[in-house]
């Protein structure tokens, strides 16, 4: 009767799926970058993506360059591969490339906070008052003693806790500085038998949780760990609350009273703990575990580790029931460990950075070349490939070399050079600008201080001598520090008692 009605039906279909998935006819624009959709529509590679990140973010730089978008699950995700270029990205200001929008989605879904205007400034105010300076010299005591307390117990040192002890050295690594940061920044009960219950078993359920994360965030859960989420969240929001501990961390402190004041119920400041408990502690254990493990592999450099460990705090033993002594100022004298630490970070670091333009933007190239990028789409780095893995800014960039980051008179090298050009983000871990990871102080000085007193009080050893260093998971590229594909087997025991 309607001969034109299939037509009509056909073309309002068309209608339909063009305004659920927009961007399902996008075509690349003069001007713009190599614009890559995948085969599967709205799809695009999330698939190839997911699987392998890094593997497949190479593949696109072979096929496309420095510069190139890509069709992600519905968005369009322009990857800027030059590390010569990142300086226009870095400087630009919030209102044209922004990374709240896509924080604030992230950090509901994941820890059911609901950010709002003023909270990443207060972050930020809290962390430069109390995680960095004067500020982070006081925690750094509440550290020490967290470590003494998870490494030997409420009683300090005893006899009988000075034979080998055999465990894996990512779980020992993980556990150990989880617990000491969580203790140091979340505060624990008087009776300390029952703080060190408390942190292993919030450990456990953190690990539980650490494991779905990556699956979780690109909603890949099977239905069984989708309720295991979501029973973990119930428990994190209980088990943070600082109600009734002592100790917690002006730095917390200062934040809940700020969020109390401006109305923010109690049930929303819990999730702000939980969201603040991964922050802190996502990622300094799995970096100690890289810097431990490949002093362990290069015996060189754990002897040079040991020499400045030596000179800056002496060779300090315990007595019987005494806890571990240190002097902080030694942490500010220690440029082989720091170089260390860079390049841990340099070669275990593999976060994604993203901005979201919020007005179309013209993205210029250090070689002059000029790209459009429309509004609404992101632009990321991921300075794992393009920049700690250049063999030109980082010559043999898959080996760990101690001294990279030492000049030849043992201060801190700086100088790096790509196509002969000084480059300024030579190694990017903490991410960048504004949003740049304001624990990033306190980081290093927890992990410096773990590992000094490891190898000032401790003899350490690998089971086995000849293991490999493991490959870096693949399901964690894009997330902080990666973590290794299996354990390392190694021992440990507390250097004999004066
Ligand atoms: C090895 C240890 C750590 C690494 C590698 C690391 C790395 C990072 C990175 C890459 C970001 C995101 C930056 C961006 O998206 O541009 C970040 C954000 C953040 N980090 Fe860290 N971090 C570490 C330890 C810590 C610690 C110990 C704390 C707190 C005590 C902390 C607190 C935060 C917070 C609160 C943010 C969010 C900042 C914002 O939204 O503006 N981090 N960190």
């Amino acid at each position: 009767m309607f001969p034109w009605a299939p037509a009509l039906v056909a073309l309002l279909a068309l209608v339909a799926v063009y305004l659920s998935f927009p961007g399902l006819f996008r075509q690349r624009r003069p001007q713009e970058p190599p614009l890559d959709k995948g085969f599967i529509p709205w799809l695009g590679h999330t698939l190839a993506f997911r699987k392998n990140m890094l593997e497949f973010l190479k593949r696109m730089r072979a096929k496309h360059g420095e510069v190139f978008t890509l069709q992600l699950g519905g968005q369009y995700v322009t990857y800027v591969m030059d590390p010569l270029s990142f300086g226009s990205i870095l400087r630009e200001s919030r209102k044209k490339l922004d990374f709240r929008e896509y924080a604030q989605e992230l950090v509901l879904k994941v820890f059911g906070y609901q950010p709002t205007e003023k909270n990443n400034q207060m972050i930020h105010t809290a962390s430069a008052r109390y995680l960095m300076g004067d500020g982070l010299e006081e925690l750094n005591g509440a550290l020490l003693e967290s470590l003494s307390l998870v490494l030997l117990g409420p009683g300090g040192s005893r006899p009988d806790n000075q034979g080998w002890q055999e465990d894996g050295l990512f779980h020992f690594c993980y556990n150990i500085v989880f617990k000491a940061g969580f203790l140091s920044l979340f505060g624990s009960t008087k009776d300390k038998e029952q703080a060190l219950l408390q942190a292993e078993e919030m450990f456990v359920h953190f690990r539980r949780f650490d494991l779905l994360f990556p699956r979780f965030v690109y909603s890949l859960l099977r239905p069984q760990e989708w309720l295991d989420v979501n029973r973990l969240q119930q428990l994190f929001h209980r088990m943070l609350s600082v109600e009734d501990k002592e100790g917690v961390s002006v730095w917390l402190n200062y934040m809940l009273q700020q969020l109390r004041e401006e109305g923010r119920t109690q049930a929303m400041q819990d999730k702000f703990n939980f969201m603040m408990l991964w922050a802190s502690q996502g990622n300094t254990g799995p970096t100690s575990f890289w810097a431990l493990l490949f002093l362990l592999k290069h015996p060189w450099a754990l002897q040079e580790v040991r020499r400045e460990a030596k000179e800056v705090l002496g060779e300090p033993r315990l007595e019987e029931n005494q806890c571990f002594t240190f002097k902080f100022s030694a942490l500010k004298q220690t440029p082989v460990l720091d170089s260390v630490m860079e390049e841990t970070l340099r070669l275990g670091a593999t976060p994604t950075l993203l901005r979201v333009v919020q007005e179309d933007y013209t993205l210029t190239m250090s070689n002059g070349r000029q790209y459009l990028i429309r509004r609404g789409d992101k632009i990321a780095l991921f300075p794992y490939l393009s920049v700690h893995m250049d063999p030109d800014i980082h010559p043999e960039p898959d080996r760990f070399k101690y001294d990279r980051f030492l000049n030849p008179n043992g201060s801190r090298k700086v100088d790096f050079y790509k196509q002969g050009r000084k480059i300024h983000h030579y190694s990017m871990p903490w991410g960048f600008g504004i949003n740049i990871c304001p624990g990033r102080f306190f980081a290093l000085s927890e992990m410096k201080l773990f590992i000094l007193l490891m190898v000032t009080y401790f003899d350490l050893e690998l089971i086995d001598a000849n293991i490999a260093v493991p490959p870096l998971d693949p399901e964690r590229w894009g997330f902080g520090t990666s973590q290794p594909t299996y354990d390392v087997p190694f021992r440990y025991r507390l250097k004999p008692l004066q």
